[in-house]
């Protein structure tokens, strides 16, 4: 363990957890917030007992709700609280009901990763059952990213506590969320006014054998505090100190201490860390954690500026050009696809452009927009998929938050912020195979490239039995693309095995070394800028996606093409009399034959070319690889479908 340091990240803060909770406010929010705070014993002493003297004052009932309204308007006049977090605690810990939503300002902090919620209550109201409202929640928990979801079914009550009823509730609503990837942990019948399962089982619905609210809470995991997650030392600025290089920056997550390694992202240069200086840090600190800004001299030379992430060698964040973003947009000019903005993220600053948007709503109504649209409007929320120019680092948001959101900046202007999901991260990402070899970084950028040819590199991968007319349509097809000004370059498989390939046979072994090859092939001519055809058998299914695979970390984008002629067809045609061989016995192992061929289950495009003629095949393989290599980019979805 180390010494205590100092650090200003609220370690109290590390142990509560956020919750939002999500509901209409007739649904009894107040009213829950109040029975939790009351039955948590959090309130102000005294504080139950005025309230019920002023209701009796007034003639009124007690309720609940006035608790919440009480404190609210306490705390309203003490301006050092801040009204949206309410707290209370259990023996287990400490809670912070975030504020929820209907309320802009909430949304655009959530959604910014300004502020976070570990979970969600979703509020019900058995009595009105699932209503647009609550659909409209269902949708911005999905927008929220929050993973653990409680489902309160409130003024069971009013419904006599009717278990049906509550089954019929559950099961819709669980329906309702699936298409989000909303999984509640729990649904929980309850009454917030009577305190009915939320502390205390209710004894009028026996039937139900789940727990009550507080301790379906008390089982919610806490997210790692942000010293337990990955490290990411964001660099600030390098400065000359005698001889020293300092490296000054920012720890958001982690730790470090001297000796340790770092790579640093997104170059992946490393070196070990030699000392972490006096200033503006203790004089022989050794270890310092998130919170902290320090500096550190390095064991290597190695080149770093502002912008870089340092990490350690595992747990690295995601490196790349392409990511999934929800944005909340503030600007009044709308944000539009195709257009290039520029990119805060940390210390980075990057120019990318807007590739899609996945998904919509207006956060004023918290209405989803279905409709397709090339662009989005102040105070919406979207799902969007940026291009940056160069590659970068960064993280999903629920990893580490600081890098793993950002700011867009239009015009000089912040015109929205986001926060980063579902990119993944690969274990080997620092993995190379051996500590000798680093990456030399490409001068000539893919833009340039794309500038030049007009057009992006990619791959349409031609895959079929041997004689189905791979070789007649990936020719055709470079011809027409040479025609038509582009750079084309076929990848035939019997060429490849006169050279590169020609100490590969036809074992399944070699088969996948030669798909393995013919693929690191076409990436590299695709990143040169070229729009490779191959033309292989490329009998299994697995080694494709492998295939693919290769290309599309590399950011080329890959389409599968089936050339489907059946058996006999080709055997009929048997350009090169392999299969008379074959079943003569004089070939062993020939594909179709006593070798299986695994047909793709879902190629970009499949051509029939027993059906087609040779023209009408060449038109599709030809509008395919137009849009492939679109200089636009055309998102691969979109692509699939062609198939007849
Ligand atoms: S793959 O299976 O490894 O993808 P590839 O496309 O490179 O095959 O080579 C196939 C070509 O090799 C065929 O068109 C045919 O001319 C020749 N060939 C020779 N022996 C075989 C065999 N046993 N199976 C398939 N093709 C063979």
């Amino acid at each position: 363990m180390h010494a205590p340091l100092s650090t200003s990240v609220n370690q109290e803060d590390g142990h509560r957890l956020k919750i939002v909770i999500v509901g209409h406010v007739d649904h009894g929010k107040s009213t829950l917030i109040g029975r939790l705070l009351f039955d948590t014993h959090s309130l102000p002493d005294g504080k139950i007992e005025q309230i019920q003297k002023a209701c009796a004052a007034e003639g009124m009932d007690f309720e609940y709700a006035f608790l919440l309204d009480a404190l609210l308007e306490e705390q309203e006049q003490n301006i050092t609280i801040d009204t949206t977090q309410i707290q209370f605690r259990t023996p287990e810990r400490g809670y912070v009901i975030v504020d929820a939503p209907g309320h802009k300002e909430f949304l655009k902090n959530m959604i910014t990763g300004a502020a976070s919620a570990d979970a969600a209550i979703v509020l019900l109201d058995a009595h009105e059952g699932l209503q647009e409202q609550t659909r409209r929640h269902g949708y911005l928990l999905s927008l929220l990213g929050v993973k653990q979801v409680l489902v309160a079914v409130n003024k069971m009550d009013l419904v006599e506590f009717s278990q049906s009823l509550f089954n019929d509730l559950e099961r819709d609503y669980r329906a309702f969320l699936e298409p989000y990837e909303i999984k509640p942990l729990h649904f929980i019948p309850m009454s917030a006014k009577l305190g009915h399962n939320i502390v205390k089982p209710s004894e009028n619905m026996s039937w139900f054998k789940g727990p009550t609210l507080l301790a379906a809470l008390d089982h919610l995991q806490l997210p790692p505090a942000p010293v337990d997650r990955p490290l990411r030392f964001i660099v600030q600025d390098i400065y000359r100190f005698d001889e020293r290089r300092l490296i000054a920056g920012r720890i958001e997550s982690g730790q470090l201490k001297t000796g340790d390694e770092l790579v640093f992202w997104p170059d992946r240069k490393r070196s070990k860390i030699k000392s972490i200086e006096p200033w503006p840090s203790k004089p022989g600190q050794t270890h310092a954690l998130a919170g902290q800004s320090i500096a550190l001299t390095l064991e290597e030379q190695i080149f770093i500026e502002r912008g870089h992430i340092g990490s350690h060698v595992e747990h690295g964040p995601v490196e790349g050009r392409e990511f999934s973003a929800r944005v909340f947009w503030l600007h009044d000019d709308p944000i539009r696809v195709g257009q290039s903005y520029t990119l805060k993220l940390a210390t980075q600053q990057v120019e990318a452009r807007l590739v899609r948007i996945d998904r919509l709503m207006d956060s004023a109504t918290l209405t989803p927009l279905n409709e397709r649209r090339s662009e989005i409007g102040r105070n919406e929320v979207a799902e969007l998929v940026w291009r940056t120019r160069h590659p970068i680092a960064f993280d999903n948001s629920d990893v580490v938050q600081e890098t793993g959101r950002f700011i867009v900046v239009q015009d000089g202007r912040i015109g929205g912020g986001g926060v980063i999901f579902g990119a993944s991260y690969e274990p080997a990402s620092t993995g190379v195979c051996s500590e000798n070899i680093s990456w030399t970084d490409d001068p000539v950028s893919r833009e340039s490239r794309i500038d030049h040819f007009g057009h992006r590199g990619a791959v349409l991968w031609l895959t079929g039995l041997s004689g189905s007319g791979k070789s007649t349509l990936a020719t055709a097809l470079e011809a027409r693309l040479f025609q038509k000004g582009y750079a084309p370059m076929l990848l035939d498989g019997d060429n490849l095995r006169h050279g590169l390939c020609a100490d590969l046979g036809f074992s399944n072994e070699d088969r996948a070394e030669n798909m393995r090859r013919a693929a690191e092939t076409a990436k590299l001519l695709a990143e040169a800028g070229l729009v490779v055809i191959t033309a292989l058998i490329s009998p299994f299914a697995n080694e494709r996606q492998k295939a693919a695979a290769i290309c599309r970390k590399a950011g080329i984008p890959f389409a599968e093409v089936y050339v489907n002629t059946p058996l006999e067809i080709c055997e009929e045609r048997d350009p090169k009399s392999l299969y008379k061989k074959a079943r003569a016995g004089e070939i062993k192992g020939f594909t179709g034959i006593d070798s299986p061929y695994e047909a793709p289950t879902k190629p970009t495009l499949e051509l029939r070319t027993d059906k087609l003629t040779k023209e009408q095949s060449l038109e599709q393989l030809l509008d395919l690889a137009l849009r492939i290599a679109h200089r636009d980019g055309v998102p691969e979805e979109e692509l699939a479908g062609f198939s007849i």
